[in-house]
């Protein structure tokens, strides 16, 4: 009993599983302080196919998820019987992806009579760039970046947000990897485009920054994939180098200009990038010059951070907790999570 009071003292002890993609991930979290947090990528796995195939994922959680788990308790030092909770990314996300980390934690938190905690991938993302801040979340502009997402958000504190703009048609790194494709570059595209970046000429080619003038804080980056689709065949040998660094400018100008726009129209400080191009090098390069020119606080998490992880969901489920959350033993996934709708709920 003194043992559990102890623990307590210090902050709950959660478990957060993550499995809606293609990294199966686990990470331990006491009180706000980070104990462990590893991921097994597929990448290589699924590289083969070009892309993400659902089945293939689902069958690699299985086999990955328990190694994940014994590695972060290891890493941590603590047993299963000691969490205070288990959380699980709810969606958005692959069906069959999100269902293994889901059920696992559940079953978990059901054997140990725990609280489970179900969380919004997106908030994970969204909150991330804060977990080493002591203050945690406050008045903020977030700008989450990933696969699926674009999305500028107005983070008033944990749990209070108002979608500012998302994009229209293509996310930011969907946009990467299907230039990437273009370029016959592995998957996945984004990081491999990058790279390349950085020995080309980013004024090679004009290519079309959409909806800068839409006085809106929405995003298009269909057109701009278009327009790389059209120049490909103009050019032999295609210098790529200068196609992708043409590009991420592009990309990049646009996310710069759109974000800070919202940020001086909400009158607030804080910019906190997240999502998996958030570890693009070039985007943080120009980010950090935008706001130290603006006088701009950049809050950005490590690239580990960035990318599909578990700290990030066990984050969520630590504030949520501290907030009052109880036990969601009744909830089920939701692959087509969306910001909107969970606003709503
Ligand atoms: O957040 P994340 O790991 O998964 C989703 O929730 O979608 O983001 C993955 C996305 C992919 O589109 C990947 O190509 C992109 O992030 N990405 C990058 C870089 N690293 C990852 N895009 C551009 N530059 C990078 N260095
Ligand atoms: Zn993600």
């Amino acid at each position: 009993m003194s043992a559990e009071k102890e623990g307590n003292s210090r902050g709950a002890l959660v478990l957060a599983l993550e499995t809606s993609c293609d990294e199966s991930a686990a990470a331990l979290m006491r009180g706000r302080e980070l104990l462990a947090a590893e991921v097994f990528s597929q990448v290589a796995i699924h590289g083969a196919y070009g892309g993400v195939v659902p089945e293939v994922a689902s069958r690699n959680h299985l086999l990955a998820l328990r190694p994940v788990l014994e590695a972060a308790l290891a890493s941590a030092g603590v047993r299963l019987q000691e969490l205070d909770a288990v959380a699980a990314t709810a969606g958005p996300g692959l069906a069959t992806s999100l269902m293994l980390g889901f059920s696992i934690a559940k079953g978990i938190a059901v054997a140990l009579r725990r609280p489970f905690i179900p969380v919004n991938h997106i908030e994970g993302h969204l909150l991330s760039p804060f977990l080493h801040e002591t203050s945690g979340p406050r008045d903020a502009v977030g700008l989450v970046v990933s696969g699926g997402h674009t999305l500028l958000v107005r983070i008033h504190g944990t749990g209070r947000y108002r979608l500012m703009g998302k994009t229209l048609d293509d996310a930011a790194g969907e946009a990467f990897d299907k230039v990437g494709k273009l370029l016959g570059l592995p998957y996945p595209g984004g990081p491999n485009l990058a790279k390349l970046a950085e020995d080309g000429d980013p004024k090679r080619f004009a290519f079309p920054r959409s909806m800068l003038g839409s006085g809106d804080f929405n995003f298009s980056f269909s057109g701009l994939k278009t327009a790389v689709r059209y120049l490909l065949p103009k050019q032999d040998p295609v210098p790529v180098a200068d196609v992708c660094a043409s590009f991420q400018e592009a990309v990049v100008d646009v996310l710069v200009a759109k974000t800070l726009g919202a940020l001086q129209a909400e009158r607030v400080q804080t910019l906190a990038i997240s999502g998996g191009v958030s570890c693009n090098v070039r985007l943080r390069e120009r980010f950090a010059l935008a706001c130290q020119t603006a006088g701009l606080q950049l809050l950005v998490a490590p690239p580990a951070l960035c990318t599909d992880n578990a700290a990030m969901i066990a984050y969520v489920a630590a504030l949520k907790l501290e907030n009052g959350a109880v036990s969601s033993l009744e909830a089920e996934i939701e692959p087509s999570l969306n910001f909107a709708s969970w606003l709503k709920a």
